[in-house]
């Protein structure tokens, strides 16, 4: 009992005090006195809802007012009739600022009059600016910023911010907002007017905003949010839940960090009847190729989205008998990646030094309309979306994706000789390094640069498993291909793509390289144990390119030369090594009867040459038929060596080869042949002479032909003793001069533009053979066995060629019986395809 009474004492003691407390404050006395010139205004009047109980009064000396206005330059001594004013009484401070004639506000705007100095009524501050069209008035809310409430929401704490906008003598109302939120700053033009409202028990002194002139938003406003971490902010467009003004743009930008994610979803809309334009929202999404994303209201809003954005709305022209109403409400909801892996991959490049490692939104994939950029951190907090590593250190890596096939990675790593006696002979293994192949994201590239002293040193490529050029004929669907291009800078030469399951061994080329291994699919990470290119350093040598090429029993392989399409660069000179085994017959076919190269300097031509006995066969690219479709019996060279062409008639060539077996039965074939086509092919001789002696005046250019030497081949590094014994059988000077001037005649030619002049007139003994028998075809019989070889194999009943190889008309060693011997090739080359006619 005595705890009861103890504590009912207490409980009154406090009673009395209160209303001692409350005494003295009812009979104070304020005084209230404005600046001149401020634009303030003060009026206190009666709040809502009036209390009718207990009526209390405003006293001014003696007189009971129910409001008071003060204004500028006027100063006023008042108190209230009760203890409890702030049931009855608000106080609306006003402050007009006209910057349209004088300056704009800025900086840290003030409550005037102090909160000291005012009675303890619900307080309400408004600054009214009026601006110029032109000038754009941001307001920057201090931490923890503004929530945007709806109407008819109340704030917590009570305290309000009622901001609007004028758009000509419009007023039109932006929002309703509270303290805490994410709204950080609201850029306007033409205005601004802000009503702070403070409840009366509010002791705030200070505004918490601050004003600054901008240049012209061009739009009704911008209203910026800041997430410092996981959250959500429900924002509005203006008026609502009126209309938006007619034709009007709004945006929202979103500032978000970066290992978070944002989605953006629609609350409330209405859209109105457009007479012209479109009502929409637009995104503006990092990592989007496609900016800005364009959404319909009624479409599914973009989410995930890492990083910072924006959202515009866009009015449209309203019909005016029956506008409708646009308006909006929408959530942007900021949170952790919902799916995302936190797993942390190690991609160690500490023992790197001339490597770079990107990972990076995919080039070639449009981001489509709700997918939002991917983000690669470093540690878990420095996101972005294209991130390089460097060598020489460890990197962990995470990704904040939730499509990780939106980012693929690229690589280049130097593997430079600095020293040619250091690196001759020395090899590397390019692969992708294992810490690449365990990352969740695509390879794209890997690249190689392969860097050697000029004129020293030349790279062997050799592959694990041999190499498929890809041509159209037998494109490459492997998961990967190199592509092999030319680093030397200003040389544009690409060899093309090559993937494996084909029958290139080697690839040598002359100097700097590329190798980029691209990846065309994911199963790349399966067969990535496939891939091992091993790259040596050998001595130099002088073609461009030679490729080592061991057919298969089974396919035909295709062959192109370089830069396919835009043509063989200028003066480029590439080779083919084509094994035949010896129980094999190997048929040799081009796709175009003629290559269509116009030259303007040099000349483009092809030799094939029959390892063993090195007989061969040049053909003038640019005057003669290609060769038709022929059998060879012993590994061969194909080499083609082009010109300067002019633009538009390049050099393009593509031939395939196709092994039979030699195990065809001769006398079937000769039988078929002799009795079959004997007459056939006395009757084509005869065309052919005939033909032959009236073309062979047209070809008035054969001189260029003769200048060709057989040994340029011999010369290739693949057999650098047989060119010291070519040159010992034959005339020094004629190899001399041909392997300077005429297969890398460009290195000549800068010091002498015209340097085919002397080499024609040397070698004219060799014109003869060739321009007695050019070994192009009647053309009466050219056309149809070619259109058919492109598409039907050869026969294997096709009589293989007696041993005596007849493709020596203009071997400089043969030169004396390749006088006799011109109209043979010619009719033997054709033979395989006459059994498929
Ligand atoms: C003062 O503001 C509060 C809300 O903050 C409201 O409930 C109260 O009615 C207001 N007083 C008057 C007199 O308007
Ligand atoms: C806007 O501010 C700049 C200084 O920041 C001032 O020079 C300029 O006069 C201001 N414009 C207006 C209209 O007040
Ligand atoms: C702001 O709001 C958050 C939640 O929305 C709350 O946790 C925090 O305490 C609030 N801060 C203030 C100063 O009211
Ligand atoms: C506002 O009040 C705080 C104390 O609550 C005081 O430290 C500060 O100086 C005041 N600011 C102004 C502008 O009066
Ligand atoms: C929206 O974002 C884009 C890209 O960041 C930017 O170019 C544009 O100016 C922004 N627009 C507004 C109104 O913030
Ligand atoms: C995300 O996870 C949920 C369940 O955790 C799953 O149903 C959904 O398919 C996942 N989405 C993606 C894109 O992985
Ligand atoms: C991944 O996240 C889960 C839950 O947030 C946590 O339990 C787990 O330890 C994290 N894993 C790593 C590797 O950080
Ligand atoms: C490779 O070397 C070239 C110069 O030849 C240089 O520009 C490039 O940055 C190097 N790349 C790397 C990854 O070191
Ligand atoms: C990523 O950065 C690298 C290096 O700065 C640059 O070469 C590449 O173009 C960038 N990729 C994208 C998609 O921006
Ligand atoms: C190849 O690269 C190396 C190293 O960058 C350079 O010294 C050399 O001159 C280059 N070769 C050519 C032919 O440009
Ligand atoms: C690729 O093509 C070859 C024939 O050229 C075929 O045998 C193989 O199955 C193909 N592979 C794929 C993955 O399509
Ligand atoms: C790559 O090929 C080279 C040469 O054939 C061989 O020495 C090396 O072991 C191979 N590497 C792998 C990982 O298979």
């Amino acid at each position: 009992m005595a705890g009861l009474n103890c504590g009912v004492t207490v409980a009154l003691l406090g009673v009395l005090l209160l209303g001692a407390a409350r005494l003295p404050r009812g009979a104070e006395a304020y005084e209230i006195a404005l600046p001149p010139g401020s634009g303030i205004s003060v009026l206190i009047k009666p709040g809502t809802p009036t209390l009718p109980v207990k009526v209390c009064y405003i006293i001014i000396s003696t007189r009971r007012e129910t409001k008071l206005s003060i204004k500028a330059g006027e100063s006023r001594v008042f108190s209230f009739s009760c203890q409890n004013p702030e049931n009855h009484f608000v106080i609306e401070i006003q402050k007009n600022i006209d910057c349209v004639s004088g300056p704009c506000p800025s900086g840290e705007v003030q409550l005037q009059p102090s909160t000291s100095v005012l009675p303890a009524l619900n307080r309400t501050f408004i600054w009214d600016v009026k601006a110029h069209k032109s000038i754009g008035l941001e307001l920057q809310f201090s931490l923890p910023h503004l929530r945007q409430v709806g109407p008819g929401e109340s704030c917590p704490d009570g305290v309000t911010h009622d901001i609007s906008g004028r758009l000509d003598a419009t007023v039109v109302r932006i929002g309703t907002f509270c303290s805490n939120g994410t709204v950080s700053r609201i850029k306007m033009q033409e205005g601004v007017k802000m009503a702070l409202h403070l409840p009366w028990f509010n002791d705030r002194n200070v505004s918490g905003f601050s004003i600054a002139n901008r240049s012209s938003v061009k739009r009704l406003c911008i209203i910026e949010s800041v997430f410092e971490g996981e959250g959500s902010a429900t924002l509005m467009s203006a008026n609502y839940p009126d209309g938006f003004p007619e034709d009007e743009l709004m945006t929202w930008q979103f500032i978000v960090p970066a290992h978070l994610r944002a989605s953006v979803s629609f609350l409330h809309f209405s859209v109105s009847n457009c007479v012209k334009k479109e009502e929409r929202v637009e995104y503006y999404i990092p990592g989007s190729t496609t900016n800005p994303e364009v959404f319909k209201l009624e479409d599914k809003q973009p989410g995930n989205m890492a990083g910072n954005f924006n959202l515009s709305l866009q009015g449209c022209d309203q019909d005016a008998q029956n506008p409708g109403i646009l308006r909006l409400q929408f959530q942007v909801l900021v949170q952790r990646p919902q799916n995302e892996s936190n797993k942390t991959y190690v991609v160690d490049l500490s023992n790197e030094r001339a490597m770079s490692l990107t990972i990076e939104p995919r080039s070639n994939k449009p981001s489509t309309d709700s997918v939002p950029g991917c983000f690669v951190c470093l540690d878990p907090w420095t996101c972005s979306t294209n991130l390089t590593l460097t060598p020489g250190s460890k990197h962990k890596i995470s990704f904040l994706c939730d499509d990780l096939t939106r980012l693929w990675i690229n690589a280049e790593k130097n593997i430079t000789c600095t020293d040619h006696r250091y690196c001759h002979r020395k090899s590397y293994s390019l692969q992708v390094p294992g810490y690449i192949l365990q990352l969740p994201v695509q390879l794209h590239d890997f690249s190689w640069k392969l860097l050697v002293p000029k004129d020293s040193l030349s790279l062997a490529l050799v592959p694990a498993q041999k190499l498929q050029q890809h041509t159209h004929e037998r494109a490459c669907n492997a998961s990967f291909s190199y592509l092999l291009a030319s680093a030397v800078p200003g040389q544009d030469l690409r060899f093309g793509f090559f993937c494996s399951g084909g029958s290139i061994e080697q690839i040598r080329v002359k100097q700097n390289i590329s190798v980029t291994l691209r990846t065309f699919a994911p199963s790349f990470q399966q067969e990535a144990s496939r891939q091992n290119l091993t790259v040596s350093f050998i001595p130099h040598f002088k073609e461009d390119g030679v490729f080592t090429v061991t057919p298969d029993r089974k396919s035909k392989v295709y062959l192109r030369t370089p830069n396919w399409d835009r043509g063989l660069p200028s003066l480029t000179s590439v080779s083919w090594n084509i094994s035949v085994p010896h129980d094999q017959v190997a048929c040799l076919t081009f796709l175009k009867e003629r290559t269509g190269v116009v030259c303007q300097t040099g000349r483009a031509f092809m030799i094939i040459q029959e390892q063993r006995s090195h007989a061969e066969e040049i053909f003038s690219l640019e005057e003669e038929v290609l060769p038709k479709p022929s059998f060879r019996h012993h590994s061969f060279w194909v080499n083609i060596s082009n010109c300067s062409p002019v633009s538009g008639k390049q050099l393009d060539l593509l031939f395939w080869v196709s092994l039979t077996p030699r195990t065809t039965d001769l006398t079937v074939i000769i039988l078929t042949v002799v009795g079959g086509g004997a007459l056939l092919l006395f009757a084509l001789g005869l065309i052919i002479c005939f033909v032959k002696k009236n073309k062979k005046k047209k070809i008035s250019k054969g001189p260029a032909v003769g200048i060709y030497n057989g040994n340029i081949n011999t010369q290739m590094p693949m057999q650098p003793k047989k060119f010291q014994k070519r040159r010992k059988d034959n005339d020094s000077h004629v190899y001399a001069v041909i392997d300077d001037t005429m297969v890398y005649g460009h290195l000549l030619q800068d010091s002498s533009g015209s340097f085919l002049q002397p080499e024609v007139a040397t070698y004219q003994p060799f014109q003869g053979p060739m321009g007695d028998c050019p070994p192009s075809p009647p053309p009466t019989c050219s056309r149809a066995p070619t259109a058919k070889l492109t598409t039907d194999e050869p026969s294997p009943g096709s009589p293989p060629e007696s041993e005596s190889e007849p493709y020596t008309f203009s071997h400089p060693k043969d030169t004396n019986m390749s006088n006799g011997n011109t109209d043979i090739p010619l009719l033997d080359t054709h033979k395989p395809t006459e059994p498929g006619e």
